[in-house]
């Protein structure tokens, strides 16, 4: 098949593709709850209001082996017993309840050297290592409190032990700095390991090495919002999130030079960005390196994404939280809307995807919440409010424009308005030009 007619077949059965429900559910909740050590422990926390159920959202998620990995940000304080938690992947019920990780008294709020305050998005790695972001806070936007500095957290996930702590430095952050998103540049060693951390609201970028065990931060106006983006209208709710900057982060498999490529979106924005991991892992570029990130095309109307992952392959999958949909990118392709397929669209089930992830089996997992919902309205606790959904990578793709591939050339070229980015850094193929 010719390049051209490839993209015009599968454009026109993508349109079809979005009728099919591709994404299988797993789990299921109306609302979330506790494995306590005994069942009196449990209604003890309910009674005494320190297990608030309905103030539970679950927002992050990773799978390892058979653990589910979900994160419930304390966005209240004392109501929500545990941050970090696990579910068995293959337990025989619709809605387990969550298991603290790696245990209860690692989940203690304020107990900055040992427990856990707040997490949000967490990193499996190849080497069986847990990345957790801790924020330190509890609370949400003007009633935020932060008894704990920020602080990465690295658990080995074969021991359940902390491997880490790492406290970010004072200039890491600032005073509007919140953080809920975290990408890991695993290198050809366990040691060479990098963290990337986006600061949504404090627009910027922090790399930590695993190494060197230090941290340093990109500040860029790339990172900011598009003032003409925050606008917001998701299951009939309008509302505006117009200061939200950096977010969702998806890293490339390694190009021909060793490094990768980090692609990256503000929230309020529907523009991408890409920077190599050659300019992140070296701090002395902090403050020289303007040129060095480049900014793409926007993604088209209705794309305010929050999370994105990409597999081995260099397929890019993201939340397109106003379309309840999870779109995808075959990074071969030129990053521009005609490029982009969506994979699943759901008006009941997909509300609000909070989180996209790959497993070591090539499935898709999400987990859709509601959160929009929950944080300006309120959830139907009647209702099934949160989904864990999967699909093989391959079923998912199938029919879409990601699909299309692997000799399809005719768009590699990446035009863009602010500079020339080295287009050769596409190639899926090490050491063979396409020009
Ligand atoms: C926080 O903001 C909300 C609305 O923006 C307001 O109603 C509330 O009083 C504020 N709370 C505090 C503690 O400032
Ligand atoms: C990493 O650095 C922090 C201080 O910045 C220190 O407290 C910690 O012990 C270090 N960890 C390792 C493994 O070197
Ligand atoms: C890091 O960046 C500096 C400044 O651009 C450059 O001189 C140096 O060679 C880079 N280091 C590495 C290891 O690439």
């Amino acid at each position: 098949m010719k390049p051209k007619h490839c993209l015009v077949f599968f454009a026109f059965l993508c349109s079809q593709a979005l009728a099919t429900f591709k994404l299988q559910e797993h789990f299921q909740w109306n609302i979330l709850d506790y494995e306590y050590p005994s069942e009196e422990a449990r209604l003890q926390a309910i009674l005494t209001g320190r297990f608030k159920p309905e103030n539970n959202l679950p927002v992050g998620i990773e799978i390892w082996n058979d653990k589910m990995f979900i994160s419930v940000p304390r966005w209240m304080e004392g109501v929500i017993p545990a941050t970090l938690n696990y579910v068995p992947l293959n337990i025989p019920v619709k809605n387990p309840r969550l298991i603290p990780y790696p245990d209860w008294e690692s989940n203690e709020l304020g107990n900055c050297e040992k427990g856990l305050s707040t997490v949000y998005r967490i990193k499996a790695d190849k080497c069986d290592r847990l990345w957790v972001l801790d924020t330190g806070t509890f609370g949400i936007e003007n009633t935020t409190q932060n008894p704990c500095p920020y602080a990465l957290n690295v658990f080995d996930l074969r021991t359940n032990q902390r491997l880490r702590r790492y406290e970010l430095r004072p200039e890491d952050t600032n005073a509007n700095t919140f953080i809920a998103n975290i990408a890991v540049d695993l290198g050809d060693t366990c040691d060479d390991a990098f963290a990337y951390m986006s600061d949504e609201l404090g627009y910027g970028l922090i790399a930590y090495s695993f190494r060197e065990n230090k941290s340093w931060r990109f500040t860029h106006s790339y990172f900011l919002p598009d003032p003409l983006r925050g606008d917001y209208t998701i299951d009939k709710l309008n509302f505006q999130w117009g200061e939200e900057g950096i977010f969702g982060m998806s890293l490339t498999p390694p190009k021909a030079d060793g490094f990768k490529l980090l692609y990256f979106s503000p929230l309020a924005s529907h523009r991408e960005f890409v920077v190599s991991t050659q300019t992140l892992r070296n701090s002395s570029k902090v403050g020289n390196s303007w040129n060095e990130f480049y900014a793409l095309a926007e993604r088209g109307p209705n794309s305010h994404t929050t999370s994105r992952v990409m597999d081995d392959k260099g397929l890019q999958f993201f939340n397109l939280i106003d379309q309840n949909a999870i779109g995808c990118w075959n990074s071969e392709k030129e990053y521009k809307a005609e490029n982009h397929g969506i994979v699943d669209k759901d008006d009941e089930e997909l509300i609000f995807p909070a989180d996209v992830k790959v497993d070591r089996n090539e499935n898709l997992w999400v987990i859709s919440d509601r959160m929009s919902n929950f944080l300006l309205s309120s959830l139907n606790y009647n209702d099934i409010n949160f989904r864990v959904m999967f699909a093989p990578i391959d079923v998912l793709v199938k029919d879409t424009v990601c699909e299309c591939r692997p000799n399809d050339l005719s768009g590699l070229r990446i035009p863009h308005r602010f500079g020339q980015f080295p287009v050769q850094l596409y190639s899926p193929y090490p050491g063979k030009s396409l020009f």
